[in-house]
């Protein structure tokens, strides 16, 4: 809740109210981001999308439509790049950072540079971008960090990536700490029918989908809209901080 002082007294502004909010939504330019992006508009609020397209970000501000939609190109490895980015901007009431780009596979086959990118993009991307959105961000505000529920079950052979998540949820505790009382929790998807996947080969697609129809207890991938809809109830409730909401259907129950 904030406190606000108007003619008539002091009023009390709850959280869950995203009237004239401004909401920084770095990855908004597509697949999950851009389904939050929906929502807040719908609700009221400004919004500023990040991303490293500008023509990925133009188009989906047209969509979006209307003044209350703004966007800035930014790449959250590139720590100059977010300094830039948080810079041109006022105030942040909230911050979702769904932009992160990395290899997914068994120890025993990638790299050294391919297991460790998704820490480089992910873990610290949104590190980054949470450090260099700290000064500006607003006490009755909050952060939400992207993990995945590979953290608390893997689909498959992936130690760095599940790690990785993982690491983001206990970064989540972390944070919440620190920037109290500013509000900091992180979502944890599971496997989402949606852009990401829709940009991979359709083999593996299926695969995938598949293995989470048959072991999810909800027996389906989700929607974007259905992790969007997570995401902003972590914007907007005032009394939660420090948690991981895992939207995954039950796949981590069985
Ligand atoms: N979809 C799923 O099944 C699923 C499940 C669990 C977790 N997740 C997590 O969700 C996130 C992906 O979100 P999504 O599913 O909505 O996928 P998406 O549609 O691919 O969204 C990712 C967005 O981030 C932007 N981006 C990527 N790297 C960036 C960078 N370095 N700097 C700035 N922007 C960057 C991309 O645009 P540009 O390329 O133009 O920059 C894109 O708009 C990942 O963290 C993923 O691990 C997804």
């Amino acid at each position: 809740m904030s406190q606000t002082t108007g003619a008539a007294g002091p009023t009390v502004r709850a959280a869950e109210d995203l009237r004239g909010r401004t909401v920084v939504l770095i990855g908004g330019g597509s697949g999950i981001g851009l389904r939050v992006a929906h929502r807040v508009v719908e609700a009221g609020a400004r919004v500023v999308l990040g991303g490293r397209t500008a023509a990925r970000l133009e188009a989906a501000a047209a969509e979006l439509g209307g003044a209350a939609v703004t966007w800035r190109t930014v790449d959250t490895g590139d720590t100059a790049s977010l300094a830039a980015f948080f810079g041109d901007i006022e105030r942040v009431d909230h911050l979702f950072t769904s932009a992160a780009s990395y290899q997914v596979g068994p120890m025993r086959e990638l790299s050294d540079e391919e297991a460790a990118s998704p820490f480089d993009s992910k873990f610290w991307g949104q590190y980054h971008a949470v450090r260099l959105a700290a000064p500006k961000l607003a006490r009755d505000g909050s952060v939400v960090l992207m993990s995945g529920a590979a953290s608390a079950r893997p689909a498959g052979p992936a130690p760095a990536y599940v790690a990785c998540n993982a690491a983001i949820e206990g970064l989540g505790r972390g944070l919440a700490v620190e920037l109290a009382p500013v509000r900091v929790n992180t979502v944890a998807p599971g496997t989402v029918d949606g852009n990401l996947w829709s940009n991979r080969p359709a083999a593996a697609r299926e695969a995938a989908f598949a293995h989470y129809r048959r072991e999810a207890l909800l027996a389906r991938p989700a929607t974007e809209d259905e992790i969007a809809q997570a995401v902003v109830f972590l914007f907007t409730n005032g009394f939660t901080t420090g948690s991981t909401l895992y939207t995954d259907g039950g796949y981590t129950l069985r």
